[in-house]
């Protein structure tokens, strides 16, 4: 679950996502609901331990929205997305953007060892994306590490996801943090700490 990275991408996606189902593994099994305490037993525990439950806990208690694909009674996949004006990415410290209103953020993205690779994950993004329009937003942030993001490119394409990368952020041999803009404009996420510029 935990996907450490030196370098990673703050990214958009837009949420005006269009087209029925996209093709996964399962067969059409996959359903997704909007998860609860209820089902935090479902969790596979090889994966989740007591830390999760806790953690998960909490976040259902701020208010963020747990999307969860289920195969029967399985956790298949999940992410997390929440609306508040700020985002950060906790393996790198420092690392915060601040949101304007238009976007809510995605994260946490997890699917089931022995599914992956089957298109679960795509079928998620494209249920997050109408999730948070649905909330009234235009835009999903989320942070791509960089050895993640040319393959998850590729397979959102395939179910016409764009993702595109607002900010290069790297933390060098001297623990610094460096960021680079590559296509972010006034009214998309503006970094909170004072970076090194490139
Ligand atoms: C990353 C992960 C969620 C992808 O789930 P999945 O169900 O296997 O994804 P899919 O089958 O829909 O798609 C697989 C493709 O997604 C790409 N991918 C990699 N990272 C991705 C990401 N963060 N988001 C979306 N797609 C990603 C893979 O390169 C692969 O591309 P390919 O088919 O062209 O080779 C899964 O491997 C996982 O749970 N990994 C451990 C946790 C993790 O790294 N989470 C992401 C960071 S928060």
């Amino acid at each position: 679950m935990i996907v450490l990275g030196r370098e990673v991408f703050l990214c958009k996606c837009s949420t005006d996502v269009a087209g029925g189902r996209d093709r996964d593994a399962t067969g059409g099994g996959l359903r997704f609901v909007s998860g609860g305490e209820a089902h935090l037993c479902l969790l596979d525990k090889t994966s989740h331990g007591r830390e999760h439950e806790i953690e998960f806990r909490a976040r259902l208690a701020r208010g963020e929205h747990w999307v969860l694909g289920l195969l029967g009674e399985r956790v298949a996949t999940y992410t997390w997305l929440h609306t508040r004006p700020r985002c950060a990415y906790p393996y790198l410290k420092s690392c915060a953007f601040s949101l304007p209103v238009p976007f809510g953020y995605g994260y946490d993205a997890w699917t089931s060892p022995e599914l992956r690779g089957g298109g679960l994950r795509r079928q998620a993004f494209v249920h997050e994306l109408r999730t948070l329009r649905s909330l009234g937003k235009d835009w999903e942030a989320s942070f791509f590490v960089s050895y993640q993001l040319a393959g998850a490119c590729r397979s959102l394409a395939r179910a016409a996801i764009e993702i595109v990368p607002l900010w290069r952020i790297a933390l060098g041999a001297d623990r610094r943090l460096t960021i680079e803009r590559l296509a972010a404009t006034d009214r998309d996420a503006s970094p909170e700490f004072t970076p090194d510029a490139e």
